[in-house]
């Protein structure tokens, strides 16, 4: 038996119901795994509330790190005893154990705890294929501006650094000016608190009238309309999250007239869909984390009892950088 964080219906915090749980043997292709740490990740709101629908009872948690403690039939990276993090559907991550599908776990490089490991996993891969696989048609050179909404956040602080290595000017947006200060501290090149600045207006002046080439946007309901015409011809707006609700239909013909623009949904999902791309991205952030461009900022870090609060606080927008929940 196994303590794991579960909800037997969408709803509120109050939700989040520690149960105990039986923990099999893996099957084939599975592993099982002991953790050392878990990630708190935005989603997981999406999930608890249902705008993200699953079949219930559903034990949440899409990030975690710790040991592998036994191997299924034909896996063939993992080895019981490894160290090992990962980003991976199905939920299942808020858990002392668990069995899972090996596909998307990666061994964990010694010189990387396993606390960072849980908190940079599932945020670190998102923040790697917004800046390196989700361009715009005319290409992303150094010194280019692009626009980062929640830039304070978990998935924004690496953002900032990232971006800042790769020659970004990054504008990050945060809604206070203590978060701005923060996001400016790790690199972004430019910073406006949009609780209280007109942002388009702001990235206008910014970037002497030209608009950015891209938009990474994650707030969604609230952002989307003015980010459009934060954009320059030809631009990107890349949507991939929606914290303050789902972004609403509208109609194509208006990208023409905002100047030719492209528009895309983007999920980490797809972009780990195969153990080859999965682990070449998370090579990648390993090396980005080691070689010390990128920190993993953990402010936050909560029992996994506490997990009602972590989810409150997350969704109040109190917290910055990464939120992990102990075991
Ligand atoms: N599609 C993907 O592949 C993918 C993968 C990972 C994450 N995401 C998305 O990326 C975003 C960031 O994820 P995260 O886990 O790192 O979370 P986070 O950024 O640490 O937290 C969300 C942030 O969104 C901002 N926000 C703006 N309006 C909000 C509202 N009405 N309610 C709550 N928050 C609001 C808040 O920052 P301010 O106070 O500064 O506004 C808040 O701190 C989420 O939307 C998540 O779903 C998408």
């Amino acid at each position: 038996m196994t303590r794991a964080v579960r909800i037997d219906q969408p709803g509120g915090p109050e939700q989040l119901k520690i149960v105990d749980v039986e923990v099999g043997q893996p099957g084939p292709g599975e592993i099982r795994i002991r953790h050392h740490a878990v990630g708190l990740n935005y989603i997981d709101v999406y999930q608890r509330t249902g705008l993200y629908p699953f079949p219930m009872p559903l034990q949440l948690g899409m990030e975690g790190s710790g040991v592998v403690e036994s191997v299924g039939e034909g896996v063939t990276h993992l080895r019981a005893g490894d160290r090992a993090a990962y980003a991976a559907n199905p939920p299942g991550s808020y858990s002392e154990v668990r069995v899972m599908p090996a596909r998307n776990v990666c061994k964990l490089p010694d010189d990387i705890s396993f606390e960072t490991g849980a908190a940079m996993m599932l945020k670190g891969l998102t923040a790697q294929y917004l800046l390196k696989k989700t361009r715009p048609v005319e290409g992303l050179q150094p010194g280019d501006f692009v626009l980062f909404h929640a830039a304070a956040g978990g998935v924004g602080l690496i953002a900032c650094q990232w971006a800042k290595a790769l020659g970004l000017q990054l504008i990050g947006t945060a809604g206070s000016d203590a978060k701005c200060a923060l996001a400016k501290a790790n690199g972004a090149a430019h910073v406006i608190n949009y609780s209280t600045e007109d942002f388009a207006a702001r990235v206008k002046e910014i970037t002497g009238g030209q608009g950015v080439k891209v938009v990474y946007d994650s707030v969604g309901k609230d952002t989307w309309d003015k980010s459009l015409d934060c954009l320059r011809p030809f631009g990107l707006m890349a949507s991939f999250g929606n914290a303050s609700g789902p972004v609403p239909p509208f109609a194509p013909g208006m990208l023409g007239a905002k100047g030719s623009l492209y528009v895309t949904r983007q999920t980490l999902f797809t972009h780990i869909a195969t153990r080859e791309s999965n682990q070449a991205m998370a090579d990648d952030l390993f090396e980005v984390v080691r070689s010390g461009q990128v920190k993993i900022h953990i402010e936050q870090r909560y029992r996994l009892e506490d997990v009602q609060q972590a989810h409150r606080d997350l969704e109040a927008r109190k917290t910055t950088g990464c939120t992990i929940l102990t075991l």
